[in-house]
């Protein structure tokens, strides 16, 4: 039996949301530049939203662009930028084919015009596809996002849009850059890092977390099985007993 058959269909999660690491890991191993690293991930990034279509994932959201990796040599940085605008005009057809719609979070303010007018363009023309969404993170992290939400909604209380009252753990979630997509029940990370890198940190409370060694160029159909597999296989709590779960 392979490890496709060996998944129950009602049991796979809703929302996947990876950390794809291990690119310039990946390209040292091979004596290339690091950016050989990302064209790879983004050719195994390709691979994986079509097994996601396939496997009826609703929603699938990637760790592309860190407000950290700012910090990287310019070389590098616009290496990743010219990738994702390629990525972009070679997908776009087939996103639409495919009923994958695009979207983003993150602060792509940051990002030169040419590159966050591609990224709105392609974010527009998806917007009405149902069948699998895929939300990029560019220019994201959890403590920027999470800030940010504090400061909308300190702005809506001065104008009296909402009441101070009316703050909760939801209507927080309603500020956040994920407001429209429900919480991740699985995040995986690969290449063998046991972190999460400022990620979704409000989002993955009570998430599933799995790591793997695999670097992320070398992360296949397969691997997205076992991980998916070892989901299955958990039993969730909620902060509850076992016994109150069964
Ligand atoms: C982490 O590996 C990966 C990144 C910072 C970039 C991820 C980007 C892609 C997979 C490219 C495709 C994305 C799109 C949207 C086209 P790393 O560079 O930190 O690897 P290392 O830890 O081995 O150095």
């Amino acid at each position: 039996m392979s490890l496709k058959d060996k998944i129950d269909k009602n049991k796979i999660p809703e929302h996947i949301a990876i950390i794809m690491d291990g690119n310039g890991r990946w390209a040292k191993q091979r004596g290339k530049m690091r950016i050989a690293g990302h064209n790879q991930g983004a050719k195994t990034l390709k691979d994986i939203i079509k097994i996601a279509t396939e496997l009826e994932i609703k929603y699938l959201t990637v760790y592309a662009f860190s407000t950290e990796n700012w910090d990287r040599p310019a070389k590098e940085i616009s290496g990743l930028l010219s990738l994702l605008v390629n990525s972009i005009d070679q997908e776009i057809e087939n996103a639409n084919k495919n009923g994958i719609k695009i979207s983003v979070i993150g602060d792509i303010s940051r990002f030169p015009k040419k590159v966050k007018s591609k990224i709105q363009n392609v974010v527009e023309l998806t917007k009405n596809n149902k069948k699998l969404n895929v939300i990029i993170a560019l220019s994201y992290s959890g403590r920027w996002e999470i800030v940010e939400a504090s400061k909308k909604i300190a702005k809506d209380v001065k104008n009296n849009i909402i009441g101070f009252e009316d703050i909760s753990e939801e209507k927080f979630s309603d500020y956040l850059d994920t407001s429209e997509i429900p919480d991740p029940e699985l995040l995986i990370r690969t290449s063998g890092e046991k972190r999460i890198s400022n990620f979704l940190l409000y989002q993955i409370a009570y998430t599933e977390l799995y790591f793997t060694d695999v670097l992320w160029p070398d992360f296949s159909e397969n691997e997205l099985y076992k991980a998916i597999l070892e989901y299955i296989g958990r039993e969730r709590r909620f902060g509850k007993t076992s016994e109150q779960i069964k």
